[in-house]
């Protein structure tokens, strides 16, 4: 019997994630022998039965590209925007899935999608997931795609921004994306030789900061790149943040409200960096600048490294749905993957440990990280 697989993307862009497409596609259609049609725009088009065909072509020369071919949204099947309110639309989707005569439904997204798609399978949908997103903060899965991509435009920003830096003798802020997790701005930071790598993990000391840089400038070295996170914070705001949790205010906290979308979460990151590199400027004498590097990281042609991944979990995610397995998560694992029930992914956002191997490196090489 033919099966018959949709599939979307979900969440924000990412490169690799028309390489995925084609891995499942071209899995599916031509050692399969299956159908697939996509939908548009994540889960909205699915509500909305917007489709578009996979198989006329639509596959070739997508290896490349950057962004999604299907269009993606955050858009969440039980709170979906409609006509100006949240509604919960699952009831329509599963209709869809079945009018759509679907035998499976993947999904390629981050910790959000992985979640949509756990109540999805909880409504009887045969659900598979890809881990997708340039913060490599889903778990359970060795990477994600995008992150190997963001991890080489983010390290090549820093490269840059070292000549201002030294020829203006000048501390360079520059803020990573990752509001969650450090990952990518660990990695930069230590492949861009950051002298300061603040990470959401770790809240971090001001004063511990500015005494890093001031000790570079007593070496000689005037000048200091500080790689913050998004997400990174300080030891005052993680303590007033916990305070407010605690008493169940967090919303009363000044300056973190939980962001109602990407968009006003990215406002408050700015402002913060802004804020801390004057807090750096006036500790230690040295001019600051800063460089927000924003959706850059997820632009443009995805690197090999993405594009093998996202071959090797899509072509598996179309061997699972052969084999009928579903309700998991591919997992990269090694050279190979590992299907992972969505009970375990769901829900559990993947952050760097405080004991992780890169964090030695960067502190065995005298990189400050804020504490
Ligand atoms: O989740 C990936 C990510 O790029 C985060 O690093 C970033 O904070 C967020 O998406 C930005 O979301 P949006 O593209 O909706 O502004």
């Amino acid at each position: 019997m033919t099966k018959y697989i949709g599939i979307l993307t979900s969440g924000g862009d990412s490169p690799g994630l028309n390489a995925a497409i084609r891995g499942v596609g071209k899995a599916a259609l031509n050692h399969f022998g299956m159908q697939i049609i996509g939908f548009r725009d994540g889960f909205r088009g699915l509500m909305e039965n917007r489709t578009m065909r996979l198989d006329g072509g639509e596959l070739s020369d997508i290896l490349t590209r950057g962004g999604t071919i299907l269009g993606t949204s955050r858009d969440k099947p039980h709170r979906m925007p409609v006509g100006g309110k949240l509604l919960d639309m699952t009831d329509v989707i599963v209709g869809n899935y079945h009018d759509n005569h679907l035998d499976a439904l993947v999904c390629l997204g981050g910790g959000g999608t992985q979640k949509n798609a756990l109540r999805l399978k909880e409504n009887g949908l045969n659900v598979i997931t890809l881990p997708k997103t340039i913060d490599n903060d889903v778990a359970q899965t060795d990477i994600t795609f995008g992150f190997d991509t963001a991890l080489g435009i983010a390290t090549d920003a820093i490269d840059r921004l070292h000549s201002t830096a030294h020829s203006h003798h000048r501390i360079i802020v520059v803020e990573i994306m990752g509001h969650r997790a450090g990952w990518l701005t660990l990695g930069a930071g230590i492949a861009g030789g950051a002298d300061v790598i603040l990470i959401p993990e770790i809240p971090y000391d001001i004063a511990s900061v500015a005494e890093a840089i001031r000790e570079r400038s007593r070496r000689g070295k005037p000048f200091s790149i500080v790689a913050v996170a998004e997400g990174a914070i300080s030891k005052q705001e993680h303590d007033a943040l916990h305070a407010a949790q605690k008493h169940k205010a967090a919303s009363k906290v000044k300056g973190h409200k939980k962001p109602e979308t990407e968009e006003v979460a990215e406002t408050q990151y700015a402002e913060k960096t802004v804020r801390l590199a004057k807090q750096l400027e006036l500790l230690t004498g040295l001019e600051s600048r800063i460089t927000i590097l924003g959706h850059l990281q997820r632009g443009g042609i995805p690197s090999a490294a993405d594009r093998l991944l996202a071959t090797r979990l899509g072509t598996a995610c179309a061997d699972l749905i052969d084999k009928g397995h579903y309700g998991v998560m591919v997992a990269a694992r090694g050279d190979g993957t590992k299907a992972v029930k969505l009970e375990d992914v769901a829900g559990n956002v993947k952050t760097v440990p405080a004991d992780h191997p890169w964090i030695l490196s960067a502190r065995h090489v005298g990189t400050n990280m804020g504490d």
